[in-house]
């Protein structure tokens, strides 16, 4: 029986009846849209992989239904994000949605969510929206807002003394908003963000960006940049010889999961995230051991994020008895569930987005080594939600 016939048959007091043990006993199907190819290509990667690890950690099964994998490339393409969601849900009928990466693609798995609603479990896209305005019953973030790990760095970086940096990041929603929360971060320490520079998502030609950041006067520079942009801005930023001029710093992505790549370019480098290297909780031990044995590759922020997802469906559908369409049920229950994730335990803010600690870490070694907290305990404002569950 198809989601949609189910939740048409749910109307009628008889089928009401019936319809939840049939699709119970169904294999419960979990729509994974990620981007496998292109610049996001191995965060992609490992959040599938951790996804997959919190299934058999469950014995291939959540709520009692057995967990089938639907998978998809979504090539971190907004363009392509509406048919390819409609591909899932129409074609595939998956009962739940893990997506995705990219800020801009996410939105057209946030809106088929509200409107179907199909719970969605966001592995990592920060945009703010999907936690703010557009905050749902149906949807659920594992990861962070964009706000949340740049607001950290700002912080620490006007703690430090530095008056006065810049942002340089990709000109679409998460670079916008982290330059927002890095700019809101100096400012609660008497900082300033004087300057955003941008170039379009996903280019990587920084030279003229770069040309013009000794001009600007600034003691620091903080950026967003991920997966294999981050590669190259950190090489090219170091080349340009402005490291001992303006430290670079940044949202963790900067330097997470790419340090091998960066090799000698990064060394040093301090970010802020919501998860590092170094921390010790025996549930990050059990996980980095598990990925590493699963893949032979290091967990990092995506691993986590992508196994957490996981643990959230878990617990709605445990909840639920695998009943993926009874939404409110879902989030009551997964708002009352504490995460033990690899990052710390965390809870969901009202707009279901992680409560966590950003840490401040620096580069050393092939390790983002935790040094300190930027922000503890730090929620997303969750401006503009409003939502009854
Ligand atoms: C985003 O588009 O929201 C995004 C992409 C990659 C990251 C972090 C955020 O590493």
């Amino acid at each position: 029986m198809t989601q949609t016939t189910r939740r048409t048959f749910l109307g009628g007091s008889l089928a009401a009846l019936a319809a939840p043990a049939i699709a119970q006993n169904a294999p419960l199907k979990v729509g994974l849209m990620l981007p496998f190819s292109g610049t996001f290509a191995t965060l992609g990667e490992n959040i599938a992989a951790a996804f997959e690890l919190c299934v058999a950690e469950n014995g291939g099964k959540f709520g009692g239904r057995a967990v089938t994998l639907v998978r998809l490339d979504d090539e971190s393409d907004p363009s392509k994000a509406p048919a390819n969601v409609n591909r899932l849900l129409g074609r595939d009928n998956v009962d739940a949605l893990v997506g995705t990466v990219h800020s801009g693609v996410v939105m057209a798995l946030v809106q088929a969510a509200r409107e179907k609603e199909v719970p969605l479990f966001i592995p990592n896209a920060g945009n703010v929206a999907a936690t703010r305005e557009l905050c749902s019953p149906s949807v659920f973030r594992s990861s962070f807002s964009n706000w949340q790990p740049a607001y950290g760095m700002g912080k620490a970086l006007a703690a430090k003394g530095v008056k006065k940096a810049a942002w340089v990041t990709w000109e679409y929603a998460a670079g916008k908003e982290s330059a927002e929360g890095f700019g809101d971060g100096l400012k609660a320490g008497g900082a300033e963000l004087v300057k955003v520079l941008t170039l379009p998502f996903p280019e990587t030609n920084f030279q003229p960006l770069l040309a013009q950041l000794p001009g600007l006067g600034v003691d620091a520079v903080g950026s967003f940049f991920a997966g294999g942009g981050a590669i190259q801005f950190v090489k090219d930023y170091a080349a340009a010889g402005l490291r001992d001029k303006m430290p670079l710093c940044g949202s963790g992505f900067l330097t997470e999961g790419v340090l091998k790549p960066q090799g000698a370019a990064a060394e040093g480098i301090q970010t802020a995230l919501h998860y590092g290297d170094g921390l010790d909780n025996p549930k990050n031990k059990w996980f980095r051991e598990a990925f590493m044995k699963a893949t032979t590759r290091s967990a990092d922020v995506y691993a986590v994020q992508g196994y957490d997802a996981g643990q959230m469906l878990a617990a709605g559908l445990a909840a639920t008895k695998g009943d993926a369409a009874a939404v409110k049920a879902l989030a009551a229950a997964i708002r009352a569930t504490k995460i033990d994730s690899p990052r710390g335990a965390f809870t969901l803010s009202a707009s279901h987005n992680p409560v966590q600690t950003i840490w401040l870490r620096e580069a050393r070694n092939g390790e983002n080594r935790v040094i300190g907290a930027a922000a503890e305990a730090l929620a997303d404002p969750g401006t503009g939600c409003k939502m009854a569950v």
